[in-house]
């Protein structure tokens, strides 16, 4: 079977460390294995509207944002395709047929849409597009046949219910169409779940408290500064805790051994830092220092990058379409299928024709016989008749 990624990102904001060490980090590793035999890569702007729809220039100015911070992070338009999803309708053609599949209460079970619901203050009521966002991610990442999806913890219940779907798609219509996909997560726990510079369990624009891969390295140290450490750590000659304490959950995240030969050298790596840290005696502000150096070590290339990039935005939306313009095609082989298993293909199916003529060729011909029955019989009633008479 065929290696396929599918993955995406609603485009309402510039992605944030936590997206790249999330995901974005990874897809550029996978795609760089060769290991897989297709990459795609949605920005998903109709998903973004499902909570945006009132404010469709949030969504429309943050597709060349996400774009431009993908190819900054090494995603490679040559290897992977990157592509619009509002602008493959074969999505949303699968999402309506998908929805027969899934109960109301199912959907008011899937945690993620749960836990988002309660922070968003749907006022009047919950939109039927924003509770249906989860059966529209099942067909995103089915149109592909994706085995593959490189995402954080928070989208596991929609793989969840993607799988779901594609096991009741394939028994309902006695088919193997639809292919079931695996989440593929980050490899540490820090990465999983980026806690804010606040210390927040979620890093997230809403809140305030993101870094962003496009921040200017001035913007960087400042965040870092004032990023939320141990309370209990006064003094630096105080214990500290690294666990919830972000500054900690950063560097897990993001240092590797060189990071300690190049910025702080009196440290062979992170266990020993942290220990350090634990006994007490060692200041916020000297990890800090590290980290800041740590993130502008990996940051620096992504920002210059992004910088280049944003030069010729005419290119971007070229790779857009490029990108668009193939998924469309792939989307499209799938629908045909699913149109195929559902027995809604009228058109294409001669089959279903030449048996429907058939089939109504046998009913006259019946209706012709009975007719020549009745017809002999009241010839033959008539006869008795007249001989009587
Ligand atoms: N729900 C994802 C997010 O909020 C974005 C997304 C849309 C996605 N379609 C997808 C992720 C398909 C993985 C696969 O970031």
């Amino acid at each position: 079977m065929k290696k396929i990624i599918l993955t995406g990102d609603r485009p309402t904001g510039r992605l944030h460390i936590g997206h790249y060490v999330g995901s974005l980090r990874r897809r550029v590793e996978l795609q760089n294995s060769g290991e897989f035999d297709e990459i795609n890569i949605l920005v998903a702007d109709a998903q973004a509207l499902t909570d945006n729809f009132d404010n469709p220039e949030k969504v429309r100015a943050n597709i060349v944002n996400v774009a431009l911070d993908y190819l900054a992070a090494g995603i490679d338009p040559s290897k992977s395709s990157i592509m619009i999803q509002s602008a493959i309708p074969q999505l949303t053609e699968l999402t309506f047929y998908y929805m027969n599949l899934v109960t109301v209460a199912r959907l008011q079970r899937n945690p993620t849409v749960k836990s988002e619901l309660s922070m968003r203050a749907f006022g009047e009521g919950i939109p039927v597009g924003f509770f249906c966002y989860p059966i529209s991610q099942a067909a995103d990442i089915t149109a592909f046949k994706a085995t593959t999806v490189p995402a954080g913890e928070d989208q596991e219940p929609m793989l969840e219910q993607t799988r779901e779907i594609v096991r009741s798609f394939n028994h309902t219509y006695h088919c193997d169409v639809l292919v079931e996909p695996e989440i593929l997560l980050p490899q540490n726990k820090a990465s999983m779940r980026l806690p804010g510079t606040d210390g927040k369990e979620k890093m997230s624009k809403s809140l305030g408290n993101c870094i962003y891969l496009s921040d200017e390295p001035s913007v960087i140290s400042k965040k870092v500064k004032g990023m939320y450490t141990d309370p209990g750590h006064l003094n630096i000659n105080d214990p500290g805790k690294c666990e919830g304490n972000p500054v900690f959950t950063y560097l897990d995240a993001f240092c590797r051994p060189e990071h300690f030969e190049q910025f702080l050298p009196e440290y062979r790596n992170l266990d020993e830092l942290k220990d350090h840290y634990r006994r007490g005696g060692l200041g916020d502000v000297k990890v800090k220092k590290f980290l800041d150096a740590v993130l502008e070590d990996t940051l620096t290339p992504i920002r210059e990058k992004r910088h280049d990039l944003e030069k010729n935005i005419d290119y971007i939306y070229e790779v857009l379409k490029a990108g668009t313009e193939k998924g469309k095609e792939r989307a499209q082989q799938t629908l045909d299928e699913v149109k195929d298993a559902m027995k809604i293909n009228y058109f294409d199916d001669k089959e279903l024709i030449l048996q429907q003529q058939k089939e109504f060729d046998k009913q006259r011909q019946e209706r012709e016989a009975l007719e020549r029955r009745r017809e002999a019989s009241r010839r033959g009633n008539q006869k008795k008749t007249q001989e009587h008479a």
